[in-house]
């Protein structure tokens, strides 16, 4: 015994011995009442200092797998052993699985994506590069705030979120053109958690969602799981197909939409001002209360600025816009917002505290003090020039090398290729994963089982080279493919 003993760099000595000794005493290596060798022999047989058995005995003691006789020495105590019976009754946990469990495992698709071998060239992911974090105004931001308020942000918090970040976003949104007045924010984990809080708060009186098709396959999910019916509508160059829409929304009745206005996923497309002026007056003349998702604006390479939907809604309340800095900033943070109408969200601060009580404080203020110090000016400056630099590459290798009928993308961090009817995108994955190169087929898109042809290609965190290379590789084998 004591053989196996190895001391890892970094953690102080008393605890690994402490930790190790409560293994043995655990697995049953060393029982109940068993005398513990003095602190000088473990010492030698370990190869540490005796005060460090000592400390990792007088911790054994303090957790209750030790005790002292005093003149005679420490002796373990064993954990008491379930009894026979308990210990081998192994419940068949997937049996009891309900219908929700069962269905979010169905449409996790995280867990049936392609397998990528080291050194692939994958274009699937639309996270930022991370590369381009600015670590020392982060950490920067940690240690200011935890000087001012240290304490207090380690203890409970808000469920709305925390004050200082919720007054800066009022600000950040007025910006934006909102009108705030009757308006509220609560701080969610991302868009993510906020599309569920929404979801979850609305009545269904008929149990249907539209939205643009494609569209986000978060979304997508998340509606299934909630048992809402789906009817998405094609999109145009510039948005949404707004004759289809209106013959949707006058064919049928919806509870919301949920529509994703700019740098849409997977298509990229940004929405035109004229549309969503349109696009307004449909949903006002059919009072249907409208998802915003504004998870990418920021990531905006050229044109001028585009007001979001809730700013064209003005001082109306029908839009509920789900903010994140997922794409702008860091997702590791899991930071997002909803902006809507007080009264909802004063329903949705209650059931956000049911479910999780609050939004990590000490997140949300490391995010405020970044924003504070004026760090979010500087990081957009430079992630939007080589971002745009790494679109513009993409497009232009697109063009050269991929026999596609559309492209689109007008920013963001990736770019949409559909081919031409009757080609079959999951077969050219297939045949590009054996050459190294892997990306999304559009079909986990489509809110109709469609988009066979199409894929997106997130460049986000490609180098130029292996963009060069890997769709010069889709290009050559979709042109093999199509003969
Ligand atoms: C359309 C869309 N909305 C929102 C998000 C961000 O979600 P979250 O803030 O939960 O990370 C993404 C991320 O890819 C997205 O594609």
């Amino acid at each position: 015994m004591f053989k196996d003993f190895k001391l890892v760099a970094g953690r102080p000595v008393y605890i690994q011995v402490k930790d190790y000794l409560k293994n043995l005493i655990v697995k049953g290596a060393l029982q109940d009442n068993q005398k513990l060798p003095s602190t000088r022999e473990l010492a030698t047989l370990l190869k540490v200092s005796r005060n460090s058995v000592i400390s990792a005995y007088a911790g054994l003691e303090d957790d209750g797998f030790a005790y002292t006789v005093q003149g005679q020495g420490s002796y373990a105590v064993s954990t008491s052993p379930g009894s026979e019976a308990a210990s081998s009754w192994n419940i068949d946990w997937k049996s009891r699985m309900n219908g929700h469990a069962r269905l979010a495992e169905e449409l996790d698709i995280m867990k049936r994506g392609i397998r990528a071998e080291k050194g692939t060239i994958s274009f699937t992911s639309i996270a930022p590069d991370e590369s381009l974090f600015d670590l020392d105004n982060v950490k920067r931001a940690f240690l200011d705030r935890m000087s001012v308020e240290g304490n207090i942000l380690l203890n409970y918090g808000y469920a709305k979120g925390y004050k200082p970040l919720i007054e800066y976003l009022q600000q950040y949104m007025e910006h934006k053109g909102v009108n705030m007045k009757g308006k509220d924010i609560l701080i969610t984990n991302g868009f993510t958690e906020g599309f569920n809080l929404v979801l979850s708060a609305l009545s269904r009186k008929n149990g249907k969602v539209i939205c643009e098709n494609p569209t986000h396959q978060t979304a997508i999910k998340n509606l299934k799981l909630h048992g809402f019916g789906i009817t998405g509508i094609p999109m145009e160059r510039d948005g949404i197909h707004l004759g289809q829409l209106e013959k949707a929304l006058s064919e049928d009745t919806y509870d919301c939409a949920y529509f994703v206005p700019s740098y849409h996923n997977p298509t990229g497309i940004v929405m035109s001002p004229e549309k969503r002026q349109g696009l307004m007056k449909l949903m006002n003349q059919y009072g249907v209360p409208v998802i915003e998702d504004g998870f990418n604006e920021e990531l905006r390479y050229s044109g001028s600025h585009v007001a979001p939907l809730i700013a064209t809604a003005g001082g109306g309340n029908s839009v509920v816009y789900l903010g994140s800095f997922s794409k702008v900033l860091f997702p590791g943070l899991r930071i997002g917002w909803i902006l809507a109408d007080q009264e909802l969200i004063y329903y949705l601060e209650s059931i956000k505290r049911a479910q999780n009580i609050h939004t990590s404080t000490l997140d949300q203020s490391i995010l405020y003090q970044y924003l504070y110090n004026g760090n979010l000016e500087k990081y957009l400056k430079r992630a939007r020039s080589e971002y745009k630099r790494k679109y513009e590459l993409t497009l232009q290798c697109c063009k050269e090398y991929v026999p596609f009928t559309t492209l689109s993308g007008d920013g963001g961090l990736h770019l949409f290729v559909t081919f031409a009817q009757g080609f079959n995108v999951r077969v050219l994955l297939e045949a590009c994963r054996e050459q190294g190169v892997i990306f999304t087929a559009g079909d986990i898109f489509f809110t109709d089982g469609g988009g066979q042809h199409t894929m997106r290609l997130g460049f986000s965190r490609v180098s130029d080279e292996d963009i060069r290379k890997g769709i010069a590789c889709i290009g050559r084998v979709a042109r093999q493919l199509m003969g």
